[in-house]
This record gives C-alpha cells, sequence and structure tokens, in this order.
C-alpha cells in the first residue's frame, strides 16, 4: 500500500542530497516524468476501490504539487551557489600590484620637430604644409632655378616623371604659400625632404626641413638675423656659439648659411669643435617675388630652411644622423 507521507519524506531527503542541477533533473524525471515513480501510482488508482481511489488519489495529488515546488526551490539553490561559486573564483585582489603596459614615447625627431615649431609660433608664425611629391616647377623653376641651369646639381633629385619629383628642399612651399596668400606673410612649412644623396654621418636621403617665409612692405636682412638669432636662444637657451657665412642660393639674394659651434653648454662636444651647417636663408630673390606675380618694388621678404635633424644633434650632442632611422629602442629611449 502507498504511503504518501513515507514517500513525501523519501523524496524530499533526496532533492536535498541532490548537489547539481543535472541530477536534480534526473530525479525530477524519475519521479514526476511520464514513466515517473508518482506519475505511476497515479495511473494505477483506477485498479482501486473507490473510497480508496478518492482518498489517495487527492493525497498524491496535493504531494505531487508539493513535490514540484520542492523541486523549483531546490533548482534555485543549486543556481545561486552555481553563481556564488563563479564569483568567487573570478574574485579580483584590487591590492596586488597591476602590470604596467610598456609605454611609448615620441621619436627624438619629432620632438625636436614640435618644438622648434612651438618658437616659431611663439615668434607669431603660422604654419602651412606642402606636397612631399612636387612639380619640378615648383621645385626648381619658381625658385629661379631654370631647366639646365648647373645650380639644378646643388640637388640630387629623385625624379619621378620629367616633370614630378620627389622635392628636394621644402622651398617649393614658399612658391605655393605665396600663390596662395598676399603678404603680410609670416609662415613655416615642415616637411620631409628627399636627396639622391650618399649617406653618411651627417647626410640622409630623406629628411625633415623647416622651411620659414616673411615678406611685407620692410624687411630687412637685420630681420632675418634677428629672428635666427632669437629662434637659437629659443631652442639652445642663451650664449650658444653661432655664426653666419656667405652663400648662394638661387632663390634668395644674399644668401647665407647659419652655422652653430658643436659643443653643449658644459664643453663637451660630439665632433671636436666643429660647426654644424642647420640651415640656408637670404633675401627672397626679386625673381621670385615677381614669379608669383608680387612686385618687388613694394615687397621684400627673406627665407630661411632648417634640417631638424641637425638642430637635434646640436641640442642633444649625437654624431650619427643614421641614428634617427635606425629605431634601436637603446637610443631612442634615451628621450623624453
Ligand atoms: N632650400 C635650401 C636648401 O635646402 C635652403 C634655403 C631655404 C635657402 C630658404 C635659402 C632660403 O638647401
Amino acid at each position: 500500500m502507498i504511503n504518501p507521507d513515507l514517500l513525501r519524506q523519501e523524496l524530499q531527503e533526496k532533492i536535498s542530497l541532490v548537489s547539481s542541477l543535472e541530477e536534480l533533473n534526473q530525479l525530477k524525471a524519475s519521479v514526476l516524468g511520464r514513466k515517473g515513480q508518482l506519475t505511476q501510482y497515479l495511473r494505477s488508482l483506477g485498479e482501486l476501490p473507490l473510497e480508496q481511489r478518492k482518498i489517495l488519489g487527492a493525497q498524491l495529488n496535493s504531494l505531487k504539487v508539493e513535490l514540484e515546488s520542492f523541486f523549483l526551490a531546490r533548482e534555485r539553490e543549486l543556481e545561486e551557489a552555481m553563481i556564488r561559486e563563479k564569483l568567487e573564483k573570478g574574485r579580483v585582489d584590487v591590492t596586488l600590484p597591476g602590470i604596467r603596459p610598456p609605454l611609448g614615447r615620441r621619436h627624438p625627431l619629432f620632438q625636436v620637430w614640435e618644438e622648434i615649431e612651438d618658437a616659431f609660433l611663439s615668434l607669431g608664425f603660422d604654419i602651412y604644409e606642402g606636397p612631399e611629391v612636387e612639380w619640378e616647377y615648383y621645385n626648381f623653376g619658381a625658385l629661379n632655378i631654370p631647366p639646365d641651369h648647373p645650380a639644378r646639381d646643388m640637388w640630387d633629385t629623385f625624379y619621378i616623371t620629367d616633370k614630378m619629383l620627389l622635392r628636394t628642399h621644402t622651398s617649393p612651399d614658399q612658391i605655393r604659400c605665396m600663390e596662395e596668400q598676399r603678404p603680410p606673410i609670416k609662415a613655416i612649412m615642415p616637411g620631409l625632404v628627399y636627396r639622391h644623396e650618399a649617406v653618411d654621418a651627417t647626410h640622409m636621403d630623406v629628411f625633415v626641413q623647416i622651411e620659414g617665409l616673411v615678406v611685407d612692405k620692410d624687411t630687412t636682412f637685420a630681420d632675418l638675423k634677428g629672428i635666427l638669432e632669437l629662434f637659437v636662444s629659443l631652442i639652445f637657451g642663451p650664449g650658444r656659439k653661432t655664426m653666419f657665412v656667405p652663400s648662394y642660393f638661387p632663390f634668395t639674394e644674399p644668401s647665407a648659411e647659419l652655422l652653430i659651434l658643436w659643443d653643449d653648454e658644459k664643453g663637451h662636444n660630439a665632433a671636436g669643435g666643429k660647426w654644424l651647417e642647420v640651415l640656408g636663408c637670404g633675401q627672397v630673390h626679386p625673381q621670385v617675388l615677381r614669379n608669383v606675380g608680387l612686385d618687388p618694388q613694394v615687397y621684400s621678404g627673406f627665407a630661411f630652411g632648417l634640417g631638424v635633424e641637425r638642430i637635434a644633434m646640436l641640442k642633444y650632442n649625437i654624431p650619427e644622423i643614421r641614428l634617427f632611422m635606425e629605431n634601436d629602442l637603446r637610443f631612442l629611449e634615451q628621450f623624453g
């Protein structure tokens, strides 16, 4: 004879002992499933006499409802336990020291590039940029260097076609700048330039120049010297030894070069007190002004083109220009 109370006790105990959801589901199927124990009992009620069937039927049906809620409650418990365990395992100890990701830094060349830009911005210059792939006309012709003129040999040029080349200097941006803006102009034009040149300790086939251009009604060579001396003191501090020497460029007249003594403030030097040429400069040639439609009787100007690597070499006492391109971390990590 079935005893519903005993059955309840027995199943309640089994349910409480189950330790995983999988086991619980199996147990549930074996009790309440289609072929489960209780289902079978309910089915076999029909074989009993009416009175007994009524009583036992009611008891078994309420037992079924009870069991269903037992199963549900245990299911919840097991789920909660699982979540708790997961959280426990995944807990992070926030007091442990972290792993510092390796931090990059700006390339020393770009640091100096930016410093030079800041210096000129502080002197009231704008920044203007032109293309690296340039027309022969802007790189040479408009700068008063006609085709076949021997001055073209001053720049060993990578030609792309007859008319197109990799710019050999940033001076073509002077022309672009004057074609786009009317004076007064006071701008710097930074960028990469290319030369088909043998690489050595102070020469690379790609390097960074910063062009400067001032065009107005009453500019003088003294203004040019003054600006460049101010610039040197902004970058190197006061007292850095400089020297202007006469030079020749087809697009400036008169022309000069600025040399800086290779000597840091402590008297150390990487190149035995050598003078290093850092820029070419001069007053804008009247023909260049005419080429962009400016009247040289009314306007005058001055220009300069400086080598950023050379400034960086002097500033950090680096004797070897190739270090900037080799990307050796032992070198790069010494800056900033
Ligand atoms: N463009 C010249 C060079 O690369 C430098 C320069 C610029 C000279 C501006 C005078 C004026 O050699």
